[in-house]
């Protein structure tokens, strides 16, 4: 029952689907189970989360056909360039133990070189290796120089995104491009459950304030990845398709935003 978006490229993906990011590598089984139990049909990892492993695992042991997942996977900013994103590909796909992954991303866009990296995800989408290929943490203008050169547009952005952080300039490039937006940290990193506009819409609505959260990313057609490791929390964050959020109250929580990062700023980060 969780909606699917078509990206550009004809392929479908749930609108929502799990995080785990920050998942240690020792509970990630037990998280990526329990969402899969809870029906989820969507999991986001990358590289440098160091559970792979474990994501693999839990998919392959929960018996779910593996067409009726979307997985995706991010090569990490040391793996940047032709050659390496390759072998970092196949390194990622020998410990999600699987043979395609459907959403590769670059996971920051790292002056320069991001352009020769874009090149080996082309091949491996020309190869069939992936069903799709996108970019990470990229602004207007990292997408505008990829877009110079580029043979295959980016299916999706995947940037930080919740009330604290709206992103206007680089969403409106991407939907005027046909690039899906998809919201990591959604829920700001829970340090927003307490904000009083977000507690004053959950009573209106009978909804928790995570929930109000996911349902306005859900209505601004975000693809959204909300991180829990807990059973409980994972069902309640996939109980946002009963609602709707009034006009009015959309653009109430678009005025929350004050431009404010919890990740790094995509100009700032460095090959570390
Ligand atoms: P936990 O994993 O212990 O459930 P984001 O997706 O924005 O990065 O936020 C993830 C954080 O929000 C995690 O700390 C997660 O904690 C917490 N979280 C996720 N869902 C909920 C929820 N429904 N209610 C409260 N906290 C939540």
């Amino acid at each position: 029952n969780i909606p699917l978006k078509t990206l550009y490229n004809g392929v479908s993906v749930p609108q929502l689907g799990l995080g785990v990011y920050k998942v240690p590598p020792e509970d990630v089984y037990q998280t990526v189970s329990s969402a899969l139990k809870a029906g989820y049909r969507h999991i986001d990892t990358a590289s440098y989360y160091e559970n792979e492993n474990g994501v693999g695992k839990a998919i392959k042991d929960s018996g779910i056909p593996r067409e009726k997942l979307f997985i995706t996977t991010k090569v990490w900013n040391d793996d940047h360039g032709y050659d390496r994103t390759l072998q970092a590909f196949e390194k990622s796909m020998e410990k999600l133990n699987m043979d395609y992954v459907d959403l590769y991303l670059i996971h920051w866009p790292i002056p320069e070189i991001f352009p020769e990296t874009w090149k080996a995800l082309e091949k491996l989408y020309k190869d069939g290796r992936v069903k799709a290929i996108g970019v990470s943490n990229f602004l207007d203008h990292h997408l505008q120089t990829l877009l110079t050169d580029a043979k295959i547009k980016p299916v999706v952005n995947q940037i930080e995104l919740h009330p604290k952080l709206i992103q206007k300039q680089t969403v409106e490039f991407c939907r005027e491009n046909d690039i899906a937006v998809e919201s990591w940290s959604p829920l700001g990193r829970a340090r927003y459950l307490d904000d009083v506009i977000l507690e004053k819409l959950a009573k209106k609505y009978d909804k928790t304030v995570a929930q109000i959260m996911i349902r306005w990313h859900i209505q601004h057609d975000f693809i959204v990845i909300p991180k829990s490791t807990k059973a409980k929390r994972q069902a309640e964050n996939m109980a946002v398709f009963d609602f709707e959020l009034s006009p009015e109250d959309m653009k109430q929580i678009d005025g929350m935003d004050e431009g404010f990062r919890i990740g790094s700023h995509p100009d700032e980060i460095m090959n570390k």
